[in-house]
Order: C-alpha cells, then sequence, then structure tokens
C-alpha cells in the first residue's frame, strides 16, 4: 500500500495520509506533544512538574477544567470522584459473570458499559441540545462518574479474576491511593501512592492518539459518555497502542541481567529485531514520560529491594542507546520500558497494564470529548473508492 493515497479535492484540498496521519481533527487547549522537543504538556504545564507536585485527582481536574483547582474546587470535584465510586451491584454482577481468564481490557469495557446502564443521566447531551449550558454540565458531572467507576471496575477485575471479594472504595484515600487500595487490599504506603499517582498523570493524555480519537468519533454521535470511554478503552486494548509494556517487560525478564545486557542487544541488532520499549512515532528525542518514570521506576525498586530489575533496565537503555547513536536513529526509551517496570514492582500482573493505562487516560478521554463538546460536529470523513462500478447482478446459480 502506498503512504500516501493521493488528493482529494472536497471538502477541502489535503493529502491523505494512511492511519489518518497528518490530518487535523480539532483545535485543542487540552495538553501539547512536541516530538522533536521531547516536550509534554497538559493545559501547558510541562508533564515533569505535575508529576512532582500534582495528584491525580487535581490533573484530571486541570484536564477537564482548564485550570489547576483552588481547595474549595478540588473539595468538590473529590466528593464527586467518591459519589461515583461505588460499583452498581448489576456492574458487580457483569464483572462475576464474565469468565476468570477473558482479557481484562474486554471485561473493563463490558463493565464500563454495564455502568451506563444503570445511570439515568448518561445519554441527556441529545435530550438537552436545545439548552447547551446544561448539557454541558449534564455531561461533565457524568464525566466524573465515568472517571470513578471505570477505576473501580478496574480495580474489582483484578481481584474478580482471583476470586478475592470486592473492596469497597476508601473516601480517606486520594484517587490514586484508592485505586491501589482496591486492587489490592492494601493501603500503599508514600511511595507507592506518589507511583500511582504519577502513572496515571503520565498516562492521562497524549494528543490525538487512536482511543482518544476513538472517543470523539463515538461522542460526535451525542451518544453517552459511558459508550465513548467504552469505544476508547475497546482502542486502547490493541498491542500497537496500549500493551507494549507487557513485550518490554517479557524482553527484560528474559535478560535476567545487567550483565547480560551488552550481548542482549547486539544480538537483537544483529538480527535487526526492535527492542521493544524503544522508537516512538511522535517522540523523535527521549520521551519525557520515561524521564519522569525512571526515576520513579529507580526509586521504588530500591525501596522493595528489587534493584536488579531496574539495573537490567538502565544497562538495556545504555547498550541500546549506544548502538542508535552509532547507527545515527534517533531512538530513545519510551514511556512502555520503565512503566512495564514499575508495574512489576508493584505487582500487577502484565495483562493489567493495558487496564492501568486506560483508568490514568479516562481523564483524557473524557476532557477531549467535554472541550469539543460546544462546537459538536459529526466526524464524518471519506473513503476514496477505487473499486468498480456499474458491474451486472448475476443470479445465484450463474455464479462461479
Ligand atoms: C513505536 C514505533 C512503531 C515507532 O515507529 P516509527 O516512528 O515508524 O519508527 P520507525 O519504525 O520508522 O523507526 C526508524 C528506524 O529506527 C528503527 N527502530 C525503531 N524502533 C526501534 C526499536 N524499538 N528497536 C530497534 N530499532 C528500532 C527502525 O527499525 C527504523 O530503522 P530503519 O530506518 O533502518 O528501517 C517503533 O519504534 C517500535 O516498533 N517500537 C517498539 C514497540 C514499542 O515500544 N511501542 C510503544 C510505543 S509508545
Amino acid at each position: 500500500m502506498p503512504k500516501f493515497l493521493g488528493k482529494v479535492e472536497f471538502p477541502v484540498t489535503i493529502e491523505l495520509g494512511r492511519g489518518l496521519e497528518g490530518a487535523i481533527t480539532n483545535i485543542t487547549k487540552i495538553g501539547y506533544v512536541d516530538g522533536e522537543a521531547g516536550h509534554l504538556n497538559y493545559r501547558g504545564y510541562p508533564i515533569e512538574g505535575l508529576c512532582e507536585h500534582g495528584n491525580y485527582s487535581e490533573i484530571a481536574y486541570l484536564l477537564m477544567f482548564g485550570k489547576l483547582p483552588n481547595r474549595a474546587e478540588q473539595d468538590a470535584f473529590s466528593a464527586k470522584l467518591q459519589a461515583g465510586a461505588p460499583l452498581p451491584p448489576a456492574v458487580v454482577k457483569v464483572i462475576d459473570a464474565l469468565p476468570k481468564d477473558a482479557n481484562p481490557m474486554n471485561a473493563l469495557q463490558a463493565a464500563v458499559a454495564a455502568a451506563g446502564c444503570v445511570d439515568r443521566e448518561a445519554g441527556m447531551v441529545a435530550t438537552h441540545a436545545s439548552d447547551p449550558a446544561s448539557s454541558i454540565e449534564t455531561e461533565t458531572n457524568v464525566g466524573i462518574r465515568v472517571l470513578s467507576v471505570t477505576r473501580t471496575a478496574a480495580a474489582y477485575i483484578a481481584r474478580s479474576r482471583e476470586g478475592k471479594p470486592i473492596v469497597t472504595p476508601d473516601s480517606s484515600l486520594s484517587f490514586a491511593a484508592n485505586y491501589y487500595y482496591m486492587m489490592t487490599g492494601q493501603k500503599p504506603d508514600a511511595i507507592t501512592t506518589k507511583v500511582m499517582d504519577v502513572l496515571l498523570i503520565l498516562q492521562a493524555d497524549h494528543g490525538m492518539n487512536a482511543s482518544t480519537f476513538a472517543a470523539m468519533i463515538v461522542h460526535s454521535s451525542m451518544s453517552d459518555m459511558y459508550s465513548t470511554v467504552a469505544a476508547a478503552i475497546g482502542s486502547l486494548r490493541g498491542p500497537l497502542h496500549g500493551a507494549a509494556n507487557q513485550a518490554a517487560l517479557d524482553d527484560l525478564l528474559t535478560v535476567g541481567g545487567p550483565e547480560n545486557a551488552k550481548a542482549w542487544v547486539e544480538d537483537r541488532m544483529a538480527k535487526g529485531q526492535k527492542v521493544m520499549g524503544f522508537g516512538h512515532r511522535v517522540y523523535k528525542a527521549y520521551d519525557p514520560r520515561a524521564t519522569v518514570l525512571k526515576r520513579y521506576a529507580e526509586q521504588l525498586c530500591k525501596q522493595r529491594g528489587m534493584e536488579k530489575i531496574y539495573q537490567t533496565a538502565a544497562a538495556i537503555e545504555e547498550h541500546v542507546l549506544a548502538a542508535m547513536k552509532q547507527a545515527g536513529k534517533p531512538i530513545f526509551p519510551n514511556v512502555d520500558f520503565y512503566s512495564g517496570v514499575v508495574y512489576h514492582v508493584l505487582g500487577f500482573a502484565a495483562p493489567f497494564f493495558p487496564v492501568i493505562f486506560a483508568v490514568g487516560r479516562t481523564a483524557g478521554w473524557v476532557s477531549r470529548v467535554l472541550e469539543y463538546l460546544p462546537e459538536n460536529r459529526l466526524f464524518r470523513p471519506r473513503a476514496v473508492y477505487n473499486g468498480d462500478t456499474d458491474l451486472k447482478y448475476t443470479p445465484m446459480s450463474d455464479r462461479k
């Protein structure tokens, strides 16, 4: 297939890249990725400072409302998140009914869709179409509930497959700490809470990626926020999007120790194979999320007495960077390289890595569709038809 499909004159002249590469969906103030400079910001705030000083619910507020919350705004937002946290009994039943070995992303998608069946305000936007302010307020509140219930469902899916009982949300804990608690049944210590916050913040938004676009397409038909997030989860499930960190971790565990890293990297390169967790379609510099996560990975591994896995990762990085420099290719670690390490050290099983990613990214999905809502226009791209025309229908008895 050619990379570019050609010029289309209607409705505007545009070069069509495969996978809509280079196409513009809308104008946004939510977040900005500068791949050449290795820069990522949310609402103008560079990601490094947000991770260092912020917590996830504060950053979710920033993404949704465009400003860092003051104390009263944060308290009101947290109260709404807490109110939306308990899992409705119907959703518990849906999760319990699913096979224990189901892909957890499929389970999460089903749980979020089920939660939409019991939220009576979901889908009210179309009803309120004549009253835009009321639509946006309603949809914002639904979005906050979706964010909260997606986390609780994600936590229960992890427990349910191990036959463990549901853990009721603890309103004294922060969003990220509560997620860890509901997954593991253990209250997190300070470093674990910080790492959970950082993981969720780093994954909260990242430009017009596939799952975000999926969310925007679904919501642009005035569908409800639960259907929107469920569709985005479906998109994130794929290995080209949300699941690269599993492969990166598998490689790390195979290498076994820092002393094996050089030979392993050389072998990969000699065979022309990619090293998982390196390279990025947008970043042609060091992924800023990897820079942040590397630091926390080191701290966490030290605190949990698992330095070897960090040292192995650092050694692989050193040798890949040296090889890439020699080859003149701008390939650096991406967020998946160190997130796999962190998830593993926190004790999460690999199939749940994309689930945690989905919980973090829900703030971005919700924020982006809310931003688009006031100027909503149904997404309706076109395909270039290059098939036959004017074929004659043949009866089945005459077909070969
Ligand atoms: C993410 C990815 C698809 C980006 O692809 P891309 O922007 O199309 O980059 P390219 O594949 O054009 O890479 C440019 C060159 O670097 C090489 N390269 C890219 N990623 C590499 C990696 N992880 N390991 C080794 N070499 C790599 C390519 O083979 C290519 O070499 P060539 O010019 O000799 O053909 C790619 O880097 C990759 O597959 N990485 C591994 C999977 C991964 O970590 N995915 C998570 C992304 S967040």
